[in-house]
This record gives structure tokens, sequence and C-alpha cells, in this order.
């Protein structure tokens, strides 16, 4: 099995089979990696690692993922880098893949990673921009599936900010047949702008609500995410006047289904945007969504880089 793309930068770029296949990969590779049967597909690749913010999750699970498949990596800031500033991004892209068998990336702006794509010739993953958080919403797809059966059909209410991660799932909804419900207050919406092509791309199911308890009613995810994104920090404070009243709380998770998850990217900011009593408890399913980014994208990386043999 081969994706028809060379990079893992948007997940509009992806068919709903390729993403399907993606996800088949992972389930199955799941159960082998936790149980140490994985074959090393890809002994000897390597993976350069690209950090323009800070991050736990998605450096750890990329580093394991690479060296589960018999490969390893390699980290670097833009500190040393200076992409833009101090090398063109074409050149550090051809540089690089003389080096490497696969990019991951963390920065900024989009249009950046997607530069370095058009100048490597070996595959780059997005692990986050302002813009898109792809294997994010890939691999809490995995974790729906998990916990529900399939994503299809289903009620996915984002109560917070229209950032990177929401944008991934109005992107995932022009995939799958799910409805994403954004709840967000005035002025912290997805841009009409980047609606207007995700409408274009695919008819996504989309609703945006500026009360979260209406939003609420029917669902079967309940996802939050911080109210100020690593970069945002300056406006925190005003984000959090604006936020107020979208903390999703026990009150709020009583107007899902009785069924519903709660779900979260995390790093989450307790006490603001969910309460320890939600994140801590029975319908929480965050650490399984965490431990999903390893598998999502250990699938993406077997299946963007040349290996021994497919798996
Ligand atoms: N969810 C996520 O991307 O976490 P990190 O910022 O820790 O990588
Ligand atoms: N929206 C958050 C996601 C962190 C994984 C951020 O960009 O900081």
């Amino acid at each position: 099995m081969k994706l028809g793309k060379k990079d893992f930068l948007s997940l509009r770029d992806f068919s709903r089979e390729e993403l399907d296949a993606i996800l088949r990969v992972a389930a199955a590779q799941k159960p082998l990696a936790r149980s140490f049967r994985l074959p090393a597909s890809h002994p000897g690749r390597v993976l350069a690692c690209i950090f323009h913010k800070p991050s736990l999750r998605t450096r750890l699970s990329f580093e394991v993922a690479i060296r589960q498949l018999g490969g390893t990596s390699l980290f670097i800031t833009d500190r040393e880098i200076g992409l833009e500033s101090r090398e063109a991004p074409k050149d550090v892209g051809q540089v690089l893949s003389r080096y490497v068998d696969a990019i991951m990336i963390r920065t900024f702006k989009q249009s950046l990673v997607e530069e370095l794509a058009a100048n490597a010739t070996v595959p780059v993953v997005n692990g986050l921009t302002d813009l898109l958080h792809p294997c994010q919403v890939l691999g809490d797809i995995l974790t729906v599936v998990e916990h529900r059966g399939s994503i299809d059909g289903a009620r996915v209410v984002f109560i917070g900010d229209g950032n990177n991660v929401a944008r991934s799932w109005l992107n995932a909804a022009t995939r799958f047949p799910f409805t994403f419900v954004l709840a967000a207050p005035k002025g912290y919406e997805i841009e009409e702008a980047f609606v207007a092509e995700a409408t274009r791309a695919g008819s996504p199911a989309y609703e945006v609500v500026h009360d979260p308890r209406e939003a609420l009613r029917g669902a079967d995810v309940v996802y939050t995410d911080v109210w100020a994104s690593m970069g945002q920090e300056a406006d925190k404070e005003r984000r959090a006047k604006a936020f107020a009243g979208f903390q999703v709380n026990d009150g709020l998770m009583k107007l899902a289904k009785p069924t519903a998850i709660f779900m979260h990217c995390l790093p989450a900011h307790r006490g603001d945007e969910v309460t320890d009593s939600v994140i801590d408890g029975p319908r929480s399913v965050v650490y399984d969504e965490a431990e999903n980014r390893l598998h999502i994208q250990r699938a993406i990386l077997s299946l963007l880089i040349p290996g021994d043999r497919t798996a």
C-alpha cells in the first residue's frame, strides 16, 4: 500500500480511501507495537524533527514511531537552522533530503511547511502549524473509531477557539461523513475564507453556534483545546474573558449524549477550558488520544517512507 502523495501536510490532500488506509495500518500495527512484535520494516531510515514551538507528544511520539519501525530520529530547533533568516527553506529542503529519509516539522506558518515540502525530495510531515494540526485529528479519529465503532454519523462538538485543531477537524469533515459543530464566541470562529475553501473541497456538514449548550444537544464527541494557542500568549487575558462560559464542566457534559466521550489534544489548561472533574472523569479519553498520536504517525511514516517491506 502506498499513498498518492509524497507529503502529509493537510487532511484535505487525501481521499477518504487514503485516510482509511492510514487508519487501518495504525489499527493493525497498534497491538504489534504494544507487544514488541512489530517488524522493523524501515531499518536505518532517519527522520529529522524540526521544532519552532515546544512539544511533548508530537516530538516523542514521532521519535518513538520511527524507532519502532527500525529507524532513528534527529531533533533540531530553529535556533540552529534559522529557516528564512539564516537560510532559505529551499536550501534546507534540498540539503536535508541528502541526509535523511523524511522530515517532520512544527512551525508557525503553513506556507513554510509547504515551501519546505516543495523543495525536499523526501516526505515532509506537518507536526502543527498556526493553521493546521492534521496528525492530531487523524489520531483523534482513530480514538473515536475505537470508542464508538466509527466516525460516520457522529456529532463532533468542538467548544473553543476556531484554531489549528478545529480547522483540521473541519478538513476531516470534508472527507468523513460526520457533523462538525464549532461552538465559539463571536470573532473566534474559523475564518470564512477557510470554510469556503473546505466547502469547495468536499461539502462538510459544518455548523457554527455561539451557545455551547445549544451545540451539545446530541453530541457524540465533546472536544476542547486551549483558548490561547502557542504564539498567542500575549492575547491570553483578552481570550480568557471572551471564552468565559465556554469551559467544559460537568454541567455542559450533561447536555451531550450519555454515551458521549470527552476529548482534548493536550496540553490542557486545567481550570480554564476544562475542569479536572471532566478531564479526569469516566468519559475522558485524552490519554487514548495521546497514545494514538504514536500509532497514527507510525502508520503515516511507514506509508510515506520507502521501506524494506510494506506494513
Ligand atoms: N497535542 C500535541 O500536539 O501535543 P504537543 O504540543 O505536546 O506536541
Ligand atoms: N491549539 C494548540 C494545540 C496544541 C497541541 C496550539 O497550537 O498551541
